[in-house]
C-alpha cells in the first residue's frame, strides 16, 4: 500500500492502538498529525514517525472540545497542507455504572465517553470533510469495537457509556458513508477485539498479553484503506474477536485487503 505524500490525522495517537494506527501509515509513506491530551505520548509518537522519514506532528487537542478541534484541523493544513485520512480513535473506557459511584460522578462520566467518542468523532470528521473534498476525495476510519456486533455486547461498569458512544460512532459511519460516497470520501469502521494497549490492562493484563498487538490494527487500517477509491464504503469491519488466538485475527486481518 503505498499512501505516498497523504496526510493521515490520527485522534488518540499518544498511545495504544492510535499510535499503531500512525506509525503503519507512516511506514505506508503518509505524514501524520496526531491529537491528543497526552502531550508526553504524543511527541514520543511523533518521533517515532519522524524516524520513518515521514513527517509527524503532535498537536494537544481535547477531541471534546469543538473549538480545539477546528484548530487542530486548521493547524494541521497550515503545516501538512492537505488531509487524506482521518482516523477516528480517540475514546475512553470508564465507570458509568448505574448502581455505583454518585449521581454526578457517574453521569459526568456518562457525558464525557459520548462527548470523546460520539461528539469528538463527529466534531473531527466535520472540521476535515472540507479539506477531503478539496481534494476530490479520502478515507474515514473510525475505530469502534466487537460490542457493537450482535452477540458480542459487553457488561460491566464501564460498559453503557463505552458501548453508548460506540453505537453512535457505529450508525454515524454508515450515515457518513452514504452522505459522503458522492464526494469520494469513504467511511469504514473497525469493529475489533481485544487490543494489547494501556486501556485494556487496566482492565485485565492475562487478556492483554493473549490479545492482537497494535501493530496488527495499523496493519488492519492499510488493508481497508488498500481497496482505493472504489473500494467499499459503510463497512464496520469485524475482527479479533476477543479469545480469538492472534495467528487467527491476522489471517483475518489479512482477508480485510483486497484479493491479489
Ligand atoms: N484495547 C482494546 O482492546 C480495544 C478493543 C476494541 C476497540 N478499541 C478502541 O480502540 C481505540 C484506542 O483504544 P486503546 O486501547 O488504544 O486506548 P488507550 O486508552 O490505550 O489510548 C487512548 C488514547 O486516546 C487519548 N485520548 C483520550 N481522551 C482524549 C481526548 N479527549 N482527546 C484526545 N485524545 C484523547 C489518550 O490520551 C490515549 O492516547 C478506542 O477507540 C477503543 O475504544 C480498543
Amino acid at each position: 500500500m503505498d499512501l505516498n505524500e497523504q496526510v493521515a490525522v490520527i485522534t488518540g495517537g499518544a498511545i495504544g492502538i492510535g499510535r499503531g494506527i500512525a506509525l503503519a501509515l507512516a511506514r505506508a509513506g503518509a505524514h501524520i498529525a496526531s491529537l491528543d491530551i497526552d502531550p508526553t505520548g504524543n511527541d514520543e509518537t511523533a518521533h517515532l514517525v519522524q524516524e520513518t522519514g515521514r513527517s509527524g506532528i503532535a498537536i494537544d487537542c481535547d477531541v471534546a472540545d469543538r473549538a480545539q478541534v477546528r484548530r487542530a484541523m486548521s493547524e494541521v493544513l497550515q503545516k501538512l497542507g492537505r488531509i487524506d485520512i482521518l482516523v477516528n480513535n480517540a475514546a475512553i473506557y470508564i465507570d458509568t455504572s448505574l448502581t455505583t459511584g454518585t449521581y454526578d460522578s457517574q453521569t459526568r462520566e456518562y457525558e464525557r465517553s459520548i462527548a470523546i467518542c460520539a461528539l469528538g468523532g463527529y466534531y473531527c470528521a466535520r472540521a476535515a470533510v472540507p479539506a477531503m473534498q478539496q481534494l476530490g476525495g479520502g478515507n474515514i476510519i473510525n475505530i469502534i469495537t466487537e460490542h457493537i456486533k450482535e452477540g458480542h455486547l459487553m457488561t460491566g461498569p464501564g460498559a453503557s457509556g463505552y458501548d453508548g458512544a460506540k453505537w453512535v460512532m457505529w450508525r454515524q459511519t454508515e450515515s457518513w458513508a452514504v452522505e459522503l460516497r458522492e464526494h469520494n470520501i469513504r467511511v469504514n469502521g473497525l469493529c475489533m477485539g481485544a487490543t494489547d494497549t494501556p486501556m485494556l490492562r487496566a482492565v485485565s493484563v492475562p487478556i492483554a498479553e493473549a490479545a492482537m498487538k497494535c501493530e496488527d490494527v495499523g496493519q488492519a487500517v492499510i488493508n481497508v484503506l488498500a481497496h482505493g477509491k472504489d473500494g467499499p464504503t459503510g463497512e464496520s469491519y469485524l475482527f479479533g474477536t476477543t479469545g480469538t488466538p492472534r495467528e487467527q485475527s491476522l489471517q483475518e486481518i489479512a482477508a480485510l485487503a483486497p484479493a491479489s
